[in-house]
């Protein structure tokens, strides 16, 4: 009995962890087209925080942003207090974490952000698969504005031309509207 508890005392909240993953993951996947919490890797931001530069004002957003590492990044290069929408709901609450444990004031909502209006952003980053790029990348041309840059790693945009290509190995294509 006492080997029971010490292995409970041990794993228990590891077990607990990877439950709420696979629970959160099997619970989104409708939604997510198969598109997994899988986080961009921070070379990949650096290199786009380095072609790119921001205004302290400008309204970016992360589309599933995951444990908002993006939003982080971005609030500390550029003072941008961006916005993220998840609706898988271990990587919401990674993302809310890590954002009191940083002071990071970036808003996380646990939303489907194909039901948002995306008309009021300037920045738009997504690190999304195929098939849900198909569904985004009409509802981008319906409701952007002029000049509103789209960043879309490891995966085009169907139907849209690249402004810019970085890391041609594995690429994150900008697009300006
Ligand atoms: C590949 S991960 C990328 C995470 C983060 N953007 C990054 O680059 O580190 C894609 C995320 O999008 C989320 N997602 C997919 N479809 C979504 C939707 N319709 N609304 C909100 N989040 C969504 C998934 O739950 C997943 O966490």
């Amino acid at each position: 009995m006492k080997l029971l508890y010490a292995f409970l005392a041990v794993f228990g909240p590891l077990i607990l962890i990877k439950l709420f993953y696979a629970v959160g993951t099997v619970m989104a996947l409708p939604r997510t087209k198969g598109a997994l919490f899988v986080s961009t890797s921070r070379r990949k931001i650096r290199a786009i925080l380095e072609a790119l530069s921001f205004s302290p004002e400008t309204k970016l957003v992360d589309l599933g942003c995951g444990d908002g590492r993006f939003l982080r990044a971005v609030y500390r290069r550029y003072g941008v207090v961006g916005e993220g929408f998840e609706i898988n709901p271990w990587a919401y609450f990674l993302a809310r974490f890590y954002n009191w444990l940083a002071r990071c004031p970036a808003r996380v909502k646990r939303r489907d952000f194909m039901k948002e209006d995306l008309s009021r952003y300037e920045v738009i980053f997504c690190y999304l698969f195929p098939d849900l790029l198909l569904d985004l990348a009409p509802k981008l041309k319906a409701e952007t504005k002029p000049g509103t840059i789209i960043i879309s790693c490891n995966f085009p945009l169907p139907g849209w031309t690249p402004w810019m290509v970085l890391e041609e190995d594995d690429p994150i294509y900008i697009y300006r509207r």
